[in-house]
């Protein structure tokens, strides 16, 4: 039994064999009704908690879904209707929930709070975001992009926007899956750079430009996210929009990049801020995709900590 709380910690060849699972599952429940359980029901008997102490709908929903689907049962739990919210420990409540449910996932604010629940929890714990990574997010990436675009070892994906959560878990994968990573943004939102020397002492291509029209030349992935994380204060919003401005991913910025390059979104999106509506509704978003994926990648990381 594993826990699964980072990509840049967690091994390549157990990284490959997620991917290749979850597409074998997804090909496997191709045209079958959503409820339809899997043929093989791995997680029957066990109960799995999904605690949120921030908004969700594509984690909570794919991972309620994908237990079911997987034989399994769910406990959605909200971190402000637990003591966990009224002064209990995470460790107490780790050691508690441990004697109830076979798994645990865990979105929450504090990177240290995943780790401390992961430390005191004797089952397996799933990252499903922190303000520092969301690593769920980027398997259902790389997954997307393999299915459209064939490996992703030596293509090169492109960040434009705020150098933030999800971009941190771009930047692991970088140096796990072997791919080159641009990020492009104003240097007051730069990535924390510990991820990035990371992926370069893996041996991969990791730059920083700051004109986003360079950037995404040559490109095989386009990136972006929300200009305002669930963590940013929202008295930022209005100097965040100002700084990004330039970074939004539109019509224009596409046609620089291949002319078979995909473009994603973790999602949700704010239409016409950080992407304009005519890319995401456009012949080379695979947003919808991606979002679908998180079902089957998050089957797959399940199955993985659990080793069934
Ligand atoms: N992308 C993502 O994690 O979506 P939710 O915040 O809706 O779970």
């Amino acid at each position: 039994m594993t826990d699964f709380l980072d990509i840049n910690t967690t091994p390549p060849e157990a990284l490959r064999s997620i991917i290749d699972n979850a597409l074998a599952m997804k090909s496997a429940r191709k045209g079958q009704p959503k409820g339809t359980p899997d043929a093989e029901q791995p997680l029957a008997n066990h109960m799995v908690a999904l605690i949120f102490e921030k908004p969700s709908t594509r984690t909570r929903v794919s991972f309620d879904v994908g237990v079911r689907q997987l034989g399994g049962q769910t406990l959605v739990l909200s971190g402000a209707d637990m003591q966990l919210g009224h002064g209990e420990t995470i460790a107490d409540t780790a050691r508690v929930l441990s004697r109830y449910v076979d798994l645990i996932m865990i979105r929450t604010f504090e990177e240290q709070t995943l780790v401390e629940m992961a430390e005191h929890a004797t089952v397996p714990v799933i990252n499903g975001l922190t303000n520092r990574s969301h690593p769920c997010q980027i398997m259902a990436d790389i997954m997307t992009f393999e299915e459209h675009s064939g490996p992703i070892k030596g293509r090169k994906v492109v960040w434009s926007g705020d150098g933030n959560n999800v971009f941190n878990s771009f930047a692991h994968a970088a140096g796990q899956f072997g791919f080159d990573l641009t990020f492009t943004g104003p240097p007051t939102l730069d990535p924390e750079p510990g991820s990035l020397d990371e992926a370069r002492s893996r041996g991969v291509n990791v730059t920083i430009e700051r004109d986003p029209a360079k950037a995404v030349e040559g490109a095989d992935l386009v990136v972006t996210d929300t200009w305002v994380s669930m963590h940013d204060p929202a008295s930022a919003r209005e100097r965040r929009h100002n700084q990004l401005r330039a970074y939004q991913v539109n019509e224009a910025l596409m046609a620089r990049a291949k002319p078979d390059a995909l473009f994603m979104h973790c999602l949700p999106a704010h239409r016409d801020d950080e992407v304009t509506s005519a890319v995401m509704d456009g012949p080379n978003s695979v947003i919808f995709d991606e979002a679908e994926n998180r079902l089957h990648a998050q089957k797959a990381i399940m199955r993985w900590c659990l080793g069934v």
